[in-house]
């Protein structure tokens, strides 16, 4: 379960702001400390640079390395926009037109205009606009064009996030190493004497507990992956009434329909005709909106919107939807990081208790590192 929490003054969602806080604040810091503040400092001015709104006319469609795509970054850096984990953009295939067999990283495909299906892990599925299909982490697929119209995808993803990490995977080069012969006695590190050391797999001399339990996760996490959901149809889709006083929800790829989304979300918020939501702020966003017309004030600016325009809400910024459709609703498809936060992020900050008072350190104390002191245990050691 992600970790609850109210906001008060001595909670900071980042190690960043707090640093960056408390320097504003004349609180002794670090070096390390000062230079987080001061990349926190250049990060807000990055942020605040960054235009929240992108028009749909920015938007165009280009061909691309993707053999039979033609793609419009909407959620781009090329734009100007400083995105932390998200990206979006739209996938276009032309009439009759297929593309390569390949494979990435988690995505959420929303199929927007054309007809057509997707092999995806030797699975078809067939697509028609309202569609969602989930592209899980590292399965091969394939996208055929069928039909006589042009097929348009809307794209999003942790794209960026994934870069970020550089998650790099294990190779061996396959050169030489010093292999150790089988009587060697290792030294255990706190001293308990000699250990006798057992394979863990017999078939392999050199590998670790760690590993084999790493390589079952990893397997079971296959399973889960395989095992789940892969497409929604447009008339499977629900409405409901959401978290977001006033507004609809219909979930379209969310863990709650049999997604095993790792990454992010996808689903539409609905408007009714004439009607505003309340002013909030929370992780980092994308809002495209599929139909209607109104605005946002994001952070004190009001945008105007209608189809095909997107909001790129930076993490805790405040913002505001507005439909001014008299008429009809407005649609807004939200791409939200939430299983990735869940998971992983849920409390990265700090948060202190103001009662609590630490021991004051006496004047005279000089701290010393842990190798002025002799930490390392006389071997064998009796235990
Ligand atoms: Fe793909
Ligand atoms: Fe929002």
């Amino acid at each position: 379960m992600p970790v609850r929490f109210e906001v008060t003054d001595r909670w900071w969602p980042t190690m960043g702001t707090r640093a960056l806080d408390l320097a504003e604040k004349g609180v002794q810091l670090s070096s390390g400390e000062k230079a987080e503040a001061e990349r926190e400092r250049q990060s807000r001015e990055r942020r605040l640079a960054s235009p929240p709104f992108v028009r749909r006319d920015q938007i165009k469609l280009e061909k691309s390395s993707h053999r039979g795509v033609y793609i419009g970054d909407i959620v781009s850096p090329d734009i100007g926009l400083a995105t932390h984990m998200l990206s979006a953009e739209i996938q276009h295939i032309p009439p009759g037109v297929h593309t390569e067999c390949h494979r990435h990283g988690e995505r959420l495909v929303h199929v927007m205009t054309g007809t057509g299906y997707s092999m995806i892990d030797g699975v078809r599925y067939d697509w028609e606009p309202g569609d969602s299909i989930h592209i899980k982490t590292g399965v091969w697929h394939q996208h055929f064009n069928t039909g006589s119209e042009p097929a348009n995808f809307f794209v999003s993803s942790a794209a960026r996030l994934l870069e970020q990490m550089v998650a790099y995977p294990l190779v061996y080069k396959g050169d030489n190493f010093s292999d150790v012969s089988d009587d060697f006695q290792p030294e255990h590190p706190f001293g308990l004497g000699p250990q006798e050391i057992v394979p863990v797999d017999p078939n392999e001399k050199w590998n670790s507990s760690v590993h084999m339990n790493r390589k079952e996760r990893v397997d079971a996490l296959e399973k889960r992956s395989r095992e789940s959901r892969t497409m929604i149809k447009w008339n499977q889709a629900k409405i409901e009434r959401s978290q977001h006083k006033g507004d609809f929800k219909v979930a379209l790829i969310e863990p709650v329909l049999g997604f095993d989304t790792r990454l992010v979300t996808l689903s539409i918020h609905q408007m009714p005709p004439a009607s505003y939501t309340e002013t909030h702020k929370h992780e980092e966003a994308v809002v495209w909106i599929r139909t209607g017309r109104g605005y946002s004030i994001i952070e004190g600016e009001r945008y105007d919107w209608q189809a095909g325009d997107c909001m790129h809400i930076q993490p805790g910024v405040w913002h505001q939807h507005f439909n001014t459709d008299p008429e009809r609703v407005s649609q807004h498809l939200a791409i939200m990081p939430t299983p990735l936060l869940e998971q992983v992020a849920s409390f990265v900050g700090l948060e202190v208790v103001e009662e609590d008072e630490p021991e004051s350190i006496p004047e005279n104390y000089t701290p010393k590192l842990p190798w002025e002191y002799d930490y390392s245990v006389p071997w064998p050691k009796k235990p």
